[in-house]
């Protein structure tokens, strides 16, 4: 079943927005220096586009939902030109081989299991050869009794599998930060795309 992002922000259905940037995020980039040309793809409402600007990144925000976009310039106006709609699967040609570092916050676990090899085709796509992809992985997200997601359930061994070949892991660790109800269920993992 395919999901209705922009009907999600119409309707103001945005259950995982907490108005913020990723804790886990915003301590990775203010213990690593980071530098170039960054995406931020299923951006929703930019917060960490703007965290990204705050760090001297020159960064783009890629999302499917142009209302999402919309309330992102809203939010952040002096960063309304950074917010870009399209698919992450078939990027804009500008966007292709683009990128030093990928940003992935919330974009992969919104993800039905099935598209995950879209999401690695789209990285690969948008991410220079030598380029950084820096994750916060929601990797045990707090799911109802009999709700499948969004967000979907992803583990550890998926990830690892879904980048084996072509990456190398250069960080790994769960983050001592986080929004609350996401405690010790996020991964940080920062993959090296081969040169
Ligand atoms: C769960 S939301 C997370 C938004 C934002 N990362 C955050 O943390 O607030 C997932 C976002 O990914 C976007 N999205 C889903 N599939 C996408 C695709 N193929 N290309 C670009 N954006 C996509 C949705 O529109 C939605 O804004």
């Amino acid at each position: 079943m395919a999901i209705d992002w922009d009907a999600a922000y119409r309707n103001g259905e945005v259950f995982w927005d907490r108005g913020a940037p990723s804790p886990p995020l915003k301590q990775y980039l203010e213990r690593h220096p980071v530098h170039g040309r960054s995406l931020v793809p299923g951006c929703g409402r930019g917060h960490e586009v703007a965290l990204a600007v705050a760090h001297g990144l020159d960064v783009t925000g890629l999302d499917l939902a142009p209302t999402g976009l919309a309330e992102a310039r809203a939010l952040y106006p002096p960063l309304a030109g950074r917010f870009v709609a399209g698919n992450l699967f078939d990027p804009p040609a500008a966007m292709r081989g683009a990128f030093d570092v990928v940003l992935e916050h919330t974009c992969m676990s919104a993800l039905h299991p099935t598209l995950r090899a879209s999401y690695r085709h789209g990285i690969d796509l948008t991410l220079r050869p030598g380029g950084l992809l820096i994750g916060v992985w929601y990797i045990n997200p707090s799911l109802d009794a009999g709700d499948e997601g969004p967000p979907f359930p992803f583990s550890v061994p998926a990830l690892t599998a879904l980048f084996a070949d072509g990456y190398e892991i250069v960080a790994d660790y769960v983050p001592d930060v986080a929004f609350s109800g996401r405690e010790g269920r996020e991964r940080v993992r920062v993959l090296r795309r081969a040169g």
